[in-house]
């Protein structure tokens, strides 16, 4: 699909439609609310607050979007954000996402990640319209084997730490309340479609997290400093931000067209030669740079942390016609072309690399 088509077409079903967006105040949240707001959609946002060390979301503070500042355990705020909003999409992005904080906090990651997604569908099946929801997940969501085959979506789930079970268990919440609520043979009745999303490892401007190897890169070649690496070894799927976020947009449309055949599970990753090990991909971010330097971090193997993980998108591709269009160098040239933006202008850029993207 030309990318010229891909804006045409995203505007074509978003501008003027209602967006409920959860995390709207993290990494790709804003990138989402950013992308939306430039298709026209009207988005009202539902997150905790941006921590003062991401300060991403706060250089989009002149967006007209609606913010909730609110936490997804509320049910009964979160049910009436919804219930006054009347949104046609819900992209539910809300979560503890990062591996290691699972395991200081592994009852507060399954709390966040499988209650919060079940409350937001409880939310959603009070609507009395048409809606299409889609679930954010992760690649993480199958049982690892480590093998250097491609998770296809019909694999079996899993996980290791609290993490990649929690989101594991959120894939369930998901199919329970498509088997009992929005099941496809009611679709006249209850008029919801429900899809989930697995995206591999992304990256971008714009990441602050911690423990993620881009944020982490950047701040210390802005420092001058070495780069620590936790397992150099970890052959992971890379891709820019924007490639998984149109999937989801992508997926949103289909899911208009034809809401039976699409409520199901995705993946969204890199095409197999943009899987690196997290070695190759430093090697590649100091080369953009220009200069830097990389050290094996002696606490790597302290924590489990899956080593190998590939995704099959063979599924994306065919029926949605949704490909990668960055390589994973291009995707670490773009992130790091951010991170050395002055502050001022990163808004700015955020949204030039948003429009080069939709007509690359
Ligand atoms: N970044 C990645 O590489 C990656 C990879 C695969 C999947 N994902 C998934 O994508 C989604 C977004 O991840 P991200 O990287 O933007 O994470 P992030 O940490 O930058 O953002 C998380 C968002 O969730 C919100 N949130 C967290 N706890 C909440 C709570 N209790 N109540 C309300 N809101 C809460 C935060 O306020 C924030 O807006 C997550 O579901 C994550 O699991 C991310």
């Amino acid at each position: 699909m030309e990318k010229l088509v891909m804006l045409e077409l995203l505007r074509s079903y978003y501008a003027g439609k209602k967006v409920f967006l959860t995390g709207h105040t993290g990494f790709k949240g804003t990138w989402m609310m950013a992308l939306l707001h430039q298709l026209g959609a009207e988005v009202k946002g539902y997150a905790l607050a941006p921590e003062d060390s991401a300060p991403f979301h706060n250089l989009f503070s002149g967006l007209n979007v609606q913010s909730v500042i609110a936490d997804i355990r509320n049910r009964k705020q979160l049910t009436e954000e919804i219930a006054s909003f009347q949104p046609d999409y819900v992209f539910h992005l809300a979560a503890q996402p990062l591996v290691l904080l699972s395991y200081e906090i592994p009852s507060e990651t399954f709390e966040v990640n499988v209650v919060g997604t079940a409350n937001v569908l409880e939310a959603a099946r009070q609507l009395e319209k048409r809606c299409n929801i889609i679930v954010i997940t992760t690649d993480k969501v199958y049982d690892n084997k480590e093998h250097h085959g491609l998770y296809k979506e019909e694999d079996r789930l899993g996980g290791y730490d609290p993490y990649s079970a929690s989101k594991a268990c959120t894939e369930l919440v998901v199919d329970s309340f498509r088997n009992s609520f929005f099941n496809v043979k009611d679709i006249l009745i209850h008029r919801k479609a429900l899809a989930s999303a697995r995206a591999g490892n992304v990256i971008g401007g714009g990441d602050f997290s911690r423990n993620r190897i881009i944020p982490d890169a950047a701040k210390a070649l802005l420092q001058g400093k070495e780069i620590l690496v936790r397992n150099p070894g970890s052959v992971r799927p890379w891709q820019h931000v924007l490639e998984p976020v149109c999937g989801y947009l992508l997926l949103g449309t289909k899911m208009t067209d034809d809401p039976v055949s699409f409520s199901q599970a995705f993946n969204f990753g890199p095409q197999p030669e943009d899987h690196l090990t997290v070695k190759e991909l430093v090697e590649l971010a100091i080369k953009t740079w220009g200069s830097g330097k990389m050290e094996v971090s002696s606490n790597g193997a302290a924590m489990h942390e899956a080593n190998l993980l590939k995704l099959d998108i063979s599924k994306a591709a065919e029926q949605l016609s949704w490909k990668p269009q960055l390589s994973a160098p291009q995707a670490i040239e773009w992130s790091m072309d951010w991170y050395k933006t002055p502050v001022e202008q990163q808004a700015e850029f955020t949204f030039t690399q948003i429009d080069n993207y939709l007509r690359k």
